[in-house]
């Protein structure tokens, strides 16, 4: 593994040790853990998100972990002009969830829109952080330069902020996130402990969380540029197993017929392979040497059948859900019902300790 910077190794090491503890047995410092994770419902969930986040956190809702999951709608107008068609896509963020086996007894399935009191508590927390904080955020500035010259917007500069709210209302303390989101969980961090000192009087209204980092290797788009639902570029959890083999079909590749996995040199190779591993549980190494000189077509030919083998379970179920809208729905105002009666107590004690109860 190469080396990573101050707070980054901190934060890794930090996650190792909460590693330890979700894969140990059932024991009091297991119970304590609440996790909170989110989705942007920009689109629909891809396979990237399967393999980096819901098989993930469908593990630790088994676990018996306390699991608050996010539909992050307001996140949506970051870095946008709309809302796009967010009905059906908060729906299908939805959909995909309880197809990959989460249990929406267990596990409380939101959206920002719907839960004022977890939008009030950025008013206190932007008072906590400086503008010249903000615009060092190195994931702001990279979102920032995705977006071709569009001037940086109130919210994207301040969603970190945002998404401290999201963490803190439910005083969640581990947040499974790519590293990319690490500057974020920093932040919440540096916001927990500044609310405590400054409005608390030291006392801990919020406990400062910790990034459950996934260290899965990357999955690029089938075009080689980064999977995202704007481009493109990935395969939709929704797509059938034809579309997915048509998507795979149009994938990059080059035209060396023997199939070797070297990320510097074939990326595109590389990362079929990596897709395709990840899907078989195997190692892209040893997936590119059964290939050997069978060459692009017979790869794209296991990827697709190691991903429609992987899915044919959560798809099957995917089609029953959207049999049945009503249920979908139900399941979503049931969970705002439960994530509203948290934010309201948390705003609760937020105006309290500031002394704004009238
Ligand atoms: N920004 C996250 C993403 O793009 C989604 C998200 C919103 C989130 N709020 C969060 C993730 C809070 C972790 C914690 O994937």
């Amino acid at each position: 593994m190469k080396a990573l910077p101050g707070t980054q190794q901190i934060a890794a090491e930090r996650s190792a040790i909460i590693g330890e503890v979700i894969d140990g047995p059932p024991s009091p410092a297991r119970d304590r853990l609440r996790v909170l994770t989110g989705d942007r419902p920009t689109g629909d969930l891809h396979i990237g998100h399967y393999l980096s986040s819901l098989k993930n956190r469908v593990t630790l809702q088994d676990k018996g972990i306390e699991s608050f999951v996010l539909v992050a709608d307001y996140q949506v107008i970051t870095d946008r002009d709309g809302v796009g068609a967010i009905q059906d896509n908060v729906r299908s963020v939805v959909t995909d969830y309880l197809a990959a086996g989460m249990d929406p007894t267990r596990s409380t399935i939101f959206t920002h829109s719907a839960i004022s009191e977890l939008n009030q508590l950025m008013l206190p927390f932007l008072s906590l952080v400086t503008d010249a904080e903000l615009r060092r955020n190195p994931t702001v500035k990279d979102e920032l330069a995705a977006t071709d010259g569009r001037p940086l917007s109130g919210l994207l500069l301040t969603y970190p902020v945002h998404q401290a709210a999201d963490i803190l209302f439910c005083h969640a303390n581990v947040v499974p996130v790519g590293l990319d989101q690490l500057p974020h969980l920093e932040q919440t961090r540096v916001i927990a402990r500044r609310f405590n000192r400054r409005y608390a009087d030291g006392h801990q209204v919020f406990p400062e969380p910790d990034a459950l980092i996934t260290s899965l290797p990357t999955v690029l788009g089938l075009d080689g540029a980064k999977m995202s639902k704007s481009r493109g570029n990935t395969i939709p959890l929704r797509a059938s197993a034809d579309e997915t083999v048509a998507l795979v079909r149009k994938a990059r590749t080059d035209t060396d017929r023997r199939i070797t996995f070297d990320r510097e040199r074939r990326p595109e190779v590389a990362n079929l392979l990596t897709v395709g591993a990840a899907f078989l549980g195997t190692s892209p190494e040893s997936l590119a040497s059964e290939i050997g000189d069978a060459g692009g077509a017979e790869l794209k030919r296991r990827v697709a059948s190691a991903v429609n083998d992987a899915l044919a379970e959560h798809r099957r179920r995917r089609l029953e859900l959207e049999a049945d809208p009503a249920y979908v729905d139900q399941v979503l105002r049931a969970g705002n019902e439960r994530a509203r009666v948290v934010a309201v107590r948390t705003l609760e004690t937020v105006r309290s300790v500031m002394g704004m109860t009238y």
